[in-house]
């Protein structure tokens, strides 16, 4: 390989085209350059969606295909459109409500997975009671603002088991402004076990459930899952 070549390559940042410009074979010189920028394109997209894979900390998929009998959608919506995440585009939030092993936190990782992969999208997934202990820990360090903005960069938030464990005064102020923060600027999918009138059992405060309910509600789309515990299936069938 030309060492010229090589320097000049790592001086524009091509890193595709410094390792790999003389593998290419070319009719014409216009031919060569165009293969040339494809490959550099394609390696720069590929790192991006895999940065943002290790950024999202998505759960593991089962690969299971996802079955949409149990699933009811809101008028207007169908399984595309939330596949497709095209609620995304209109800054619009998800709750998904529904009993344990009915899907929730798969659907909202296939959700997320796709907003990467077809779309570039930069997402972040946090079970609820994770998020809350990193806010915690960065109020006390004084990192707070360094982890909302890195929040304030997302398309997609997906807070996954809202109910689970009730949280203390402080986390769920804190929690509230990352709701809030998000508040017509970026989705949330949320996901739960309890119906509405519950959330103040895990918030602890009539006024900041209901400014909690307020923010989330308002544009967003209620998917309730009815089925009963893929888990339990999945365990009986493998034993
Ligand atoms: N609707 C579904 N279609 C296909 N697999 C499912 C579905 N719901 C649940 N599963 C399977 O059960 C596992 C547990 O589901 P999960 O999404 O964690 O449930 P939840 O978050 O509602 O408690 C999933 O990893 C998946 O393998
Ligand atoms: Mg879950």
């Amino acid at each position: 390989m030309n060492a010229q070549i090589q320097e000049y390559a790592k001086r524009l940042k091509l890193s595709w085209i410094r390792e790999h410009y003389h593998e290419l074979e070319a009719s014409s010189n216009e031919n060569y350059l165009l293969q040339l920028f494809e490959k550099e394109i394609e390696q720069r997209e590929e790192r991006k969606v895999n940065l943002l894979l290790t950024q999202a900390t998505l759960p593991k998929a089962s690969g299971n295909p996802f079955d949409w009998k149990d699933i009811v959608l809101t008028a207007g919506m169908d399984k595309e459109d939330l596949l497709n995440g095209t609620f995304i585009e209109q800054q619009e939030n998800l709750i998904f409500y529904g009993g344990v092993g009915t899907g929730k936190t798969y659907l909202a990782s296939l959700i997320g997975l796709n907003a990467i992969q077809k779309y570039g999208r930069p997402i972040k997934f946090y079970t609820v009671a994770s998020l809350v202990n990193k806010l915690l820990e960065a109020n006390e360090k004084g990192n707070l603002n360094k982890l909302f903005k890195q929040i304030e960069k997302l398309d997609l938030l997906i807070l996954d088991e809202l109910g689970y464990i009730p949280l203390h005064k402080q986390g769920a102020e804190l929690l509230f402004q990352v709701i809030a923060m998000c508040y017509e600027t970026k989705s949330i999918i949320i996901t739960t076990n309890l119906q509405f009138g519950q959330w103040n059992h895990i918030f602890g405060d009539p006024i900041l459930t209901e400014a909690v309910i307020d923010r989330l509600i308002h544009h967003s789309h209620l998917i309730v899952f009815k089925g009963d515990s893929h888990r339990y299936k999945e365990s009986i069938i493998q034993s």
